[in-house]
C-alpha cells in the first residue's frame, strides 16, 4: 500500500513537474510580444530540433516595478564556423532589438550556462538559423523578479532576489541559486504521510463484503435449484410419494419413458388414497 502510494505520488511529482509553468515557443509565437506574471519556459520550437531559417524576435514585459531573470537551463545550437556563429541567440535589455545587448556576443554552441537580468521591465529574445545542421535548441527559464525585501506574496531567494511564492518547489530553478528548490523532498515525504487512505480501505473492505455476498448468494441459488431437482428425481422414483391423482391427465404417453408404463391407472386400487383420506378425518375429528 505505501509503495503504490509512493508510485502515485512520484508520477504526481513528474506530472507537476513537466507543467506547472506556462511553456512558450519561439518559432510558433515568432515576433510577438508576451506579459509575463510570475515565469515562463521559453524554447525554441514545439519539434525535437529548431527549424531551418528562423528569424524570430519574442518580447516579454512584466510589471512596471519588476525585472526579468533569465536562466539558461538547456543550450543546444549549431557550434561556430571558422568562429562565427551561424545560428545564434540575442538578448535584448528591451521592448526590441535595438535595445542594448545583454550577451558580450552571439550566444551559440552547447557550453552557454548562466544568466542574465535586464534593466527595465522588458527583454527581446532574438534567435536566427541558417539552412544546416540539426539541433534541439535552448529552454530557458524567464521570471519576473524583484530586490529584497520582499512581500508577504513572495518567496525570498538566498541570493537576496523575490519570486512569486507559487514558483517554489515547482521543480523549476526561477532564483538562479536553486534555493526555491530546496528543502522540498521534506515537504513532499510530509503530504505522503498526510496523505489519509481511510476511504480507501473502506471502500475495500465494502467491496470485498460486496463480491462476498453476491458469490454466496449464486452459490446459495445453484445449491436450491440442485435441491429441487433431487426432490423432483425422488419423487418420480419412489412409488411410496407418488401422487396418483395429480392435476394434469395421467396418460400413458406422458409415462412412456418413466418407470410407470405398466402402471395400472385404477385410481381406487392406489392403497395411499385410503391412508391420506384416514389421516384427513382424525385431523379434523381432532379440530
Ligand atoms: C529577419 O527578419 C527581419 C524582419 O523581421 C529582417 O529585417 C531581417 O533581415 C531578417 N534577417 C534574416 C537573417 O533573414
Ligand atoms: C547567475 O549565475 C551565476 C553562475 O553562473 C551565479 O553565480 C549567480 O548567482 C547567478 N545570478 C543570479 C542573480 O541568480
Amino acid at each position: 500500500m505505501e509503495f503504490y502510494l509512493k508510485v502515485c505520488f512520484t508520477v504526481l511529482c513528474l506530472f507537476q513537474w513537466n507543467y506547472a509553468i506556462d511553456t512558450q515557443y519561439m518559432y510558433e509565437s515568432c515576433n510577438s510580444n508576451y506579459v509575463l506574471e510570475t515565469s515562463l519556459q521559453l524554447e525554441t520550437s514545439k519539434s525535437l530540433t529548431y527549424p531551418f531559417q528562423m528569424n524570430c524576435t519574442y518580447t516579454i514585459t512584466v510589471p512596471s516595478a519588476k525585472t526579468i531573470l533569465v536562466v539558461i537551463s538547456r543550450f543546444e545550437v549549431e557550434e561556430k564556423v571558422t568562429g562565427i556563429c551561424t545560428d545564434y541567440l540575442n538578448i535584448y535589455d528591451g521592448g526590441d532589438n535595438k535595445a542594448s545587448l545583454l550577451n558580450t556576443s552571439p550566444l551559440c554552441g552547447s557550453s552557454v550556462t548562466g544568466n542574465f537580468t535586464s534593466t527595465g521591465s522588458s527583454l527581446t529574445f532574438d534567435f536566427k538559423s541558417d539552412e544546416t545542421a540539426v539541433y534541439r535548441g535552448f529552454g530557458l527559464l524567464v521570471t519576473a523578479i524583484e530586490n529584497a525585501p520582499c512581500t508577504s506574496a513572495q518567496f525570498s531567494c538566498n541570493n537576496g532576489l523575490c519570486i512569486d511564492t507559487s514558483l517554489k518547489c515547482d521543480g523549476y530553478n526561477q532564483c538562479g541559486d536553486s534555493s526555491d528548490e530546496i528543502n522540498c523532498q521534506e515537504n513532499a515525504a510530509s503530504s505522503t504521510a498526510g496523505i489519509d487512505n481511510t476511504p480507501l480501505i473502506i471502500g475495500v473492505i465494502v467491496g470485498l463484503v460486496v463480491v462476498g455476498g453476491l458469490i454466496g448468494a449464486i452459490i446459495l441459488h445453484v445449491y436450491k435449484k440442485n435441491q429441487w431437482k433431487k426432490f423432483l428425481h425422488q419423487h418420480l422414483e419412489d412409488p411410496d410419494v407418488w401422487n396418483p391423482s395429480p392435476s394434469y391427465p395421467v396418460t400413458r404417453k406422458y409415462y412412456r419413458n418413466g418407470n410407470y408404463n405398466t402402471l395400472n391407472i385404477d385410481v381406487d386400487n392406489v392403497p395411499h388414497i385410503h391412508q391420506y383420506e384416514s389421516m384427513d378425518a382424525s385431523a379434523d375429528s381432532v379440530r
